[in-house]
């Protein structure tokens, strides 16, 4: 697959198959995540994959910290949030939660944070490029405790995101950016003077 084929097929996938994903691929992806740029080799990326009947138990974990100390008054509120988050987990097939290391210093483990985000779009066009299709989560519910601990998430480590994997069920999504030009100053020569938007996928509007 071309690079810019790669990247502009690759889109964010809500809607899953429920069909299991071979280890093999999972690793393979996870194996090319790791070839991140990464400033003194600090290797600051921890991946926890949760499939299959572990989703129960990450949701379980979920459950305990959305309702622990809750008050009567918001129990069943926090009772509904620990359901649609259950859902949600049961959407795709594999869940990768990534958390990155703190490093001996604040502009470290900011350092840190951007070499494992870099290594989580690895791990997007590397599920796109074996044809899977995967999306990047964020959410509370990775911060508490009982789920930190579930996931095994290296002390003081900072969340960046759980990738849901799995085989697209989603049809063709179109996808928009604004001009680059918008975004880009250039200093000396070479400017292209693009200005067009870029509107790629799905039916026209
Ligand atoms: C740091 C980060 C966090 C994200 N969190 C969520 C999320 O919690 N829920 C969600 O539906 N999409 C989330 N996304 C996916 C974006 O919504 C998605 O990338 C964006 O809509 C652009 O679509 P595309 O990935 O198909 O280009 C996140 C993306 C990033 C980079």
């Amino acid at each position: 697959m071309l690079i810019e084929e790669a990247i502009l097929g690759r889109q964010s996938v809500k809607v899953f198959d429920p069909k299991p994903v071979p280890p093999e691929l999972i690793q393979r992806c996870l194996t090319l995540a790791v070839w991140a740029p990464n400033h003194h080799l600090t290797e600051p990326w921890h991946f926890t994959v949760v499939s299959g009947a572990a989703r129960t138990v990450l949701a379980d974990a979920v459950h305990d910290d959305l309702t622990q100390g809750v008050s009567s008054l918001n129990a069943l509120s926090a009772e509904a949030k620990a359901l649609k988050e259950r859902r949600k987990l049961h959407s795709a097939p594999v869940l990768i939660a990534v958390y990155s290391t703190l490093g001996s210093n604040a502009q470290q483990t900011q350092e840190n944070y951007a070499a494992t985000a870099a290594a989580v779009q690895n791990l997007l066009l590397s599920a796109h490029g074996f044809g899977l299709g995967a999306i990047w989560r964020t959410g509370a519910i990775y911060h508490g405790p009982a789920v930190r601990t579930l996931l095994q998430s290296p002390e003081g480590s900072v969340f960046v995101g759980t990738v849901f994997l799995g085989y697209s069920a989603q049809r063709d999504i179109r996808r928009h950016r604004s001009p680059v030009s918008h975004h880009t100053v250039w200093l000396g020569d070479g400017s292209t003077g693009d200005s067009e938007s870029q509107t790629i996928g799905g039916d026209p509007l």
